[in-house]
């Protein structure tokens, strides 16, 4: 049973498919904690709900981010995952931490990237008149959004869509997908080896899984 432990920042609705994929055995592994960088982060409130260690680690009034993402890193430790799951953390990390948790460190991003990296994607797809849109799982490099992508899911923009319609769409995709992919890695199916994604000792593609359907 793998430990897996949870950064958020805000609803947490990702974090409640992965603590429901693992209660219903459909993931291999256990969140042993839920740390978020906001202490109104609700998705604290559903990991309490469901008996998994909490811990809040302001980043207000942190020296710097070097400083911050040490501490970070001592707080996960305490729990020694096997992976670390970004689920609407909403914080650039430094190359240390990113290079600490290298090849166990997984996060879900609302857009078909390279597309959109960053912040505010749903508008910019709307603004762009892009016709699809979805969301990517990847590895975390050093690069902002642009570790190697695992999986994505696409789902049609429609024009009388506005930003929340889009949002609850991309939403619906994360939660199949993200648990997907965990379930994956808890299988010992996946690994990260340099900058690429491998699945079941297959090198994936620039846009990850892609099965017969697509
Ligand atoms: C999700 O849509 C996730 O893709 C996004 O934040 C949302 C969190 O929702 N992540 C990012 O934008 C990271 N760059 P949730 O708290 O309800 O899971």
């Amino acid at each position: 049973m793998k430990s897996i432990v949870v950064l958020i920042s805000g609803n947490g609705t990702n974090l409640q498919a992965i603590i429901d994929a693992c209660s219903n055995g459909n993931i291999p592994g256990k969140v042993t904690a839920v740390i978020a960088n906001k202490a109104d982060a609700y998705g604290l409130t559903r990991a309490s709900n469901a008996g998994i260690a909490t811990e809040v680690l302001s980043h207000v009034g942190a020296i710097n981010r070097e400083s911050y993402d040490q501490k970070l890193i001592q707080s996960i430790e305490q729990y020694q995952p096997d992976l670390v799951v970004l689920a609407g953390f909403m914080r650039i990390l430094t190359p240390a931490f990113v290079k600490h948790f290298n090849g166990r460190l997984l996060n879900i991003h609302p857009s078909l990237l390279p597309k959109y990296p960053g912040l505010h994607t749903h508008k910019r797809a709307i603004e762009a008149k892009d016709t699809e849109h979805g969301c990517s799982v990847h590895f975390v490099t050093e690069q902002l959004d642009g570790g190697p992508v695992i999986l994505q899911a696409k789902v049609p923009v429609f024009t009388d869509d506005d930003i929340s319609s889009l949002a609850e769409r991309v939403h619906e995709q994360e939660y199949r997908v993200y648990p997907l992919v965990i379930k994956w890695f808890c299988q010992n199916r996946l690994q990260q080896r340099a900058d690429q994604a491998w699945l079941d000792g297959n090198l994936l593609t620039t846009n990850g899984y892609a099965n017969d359907d697509d």
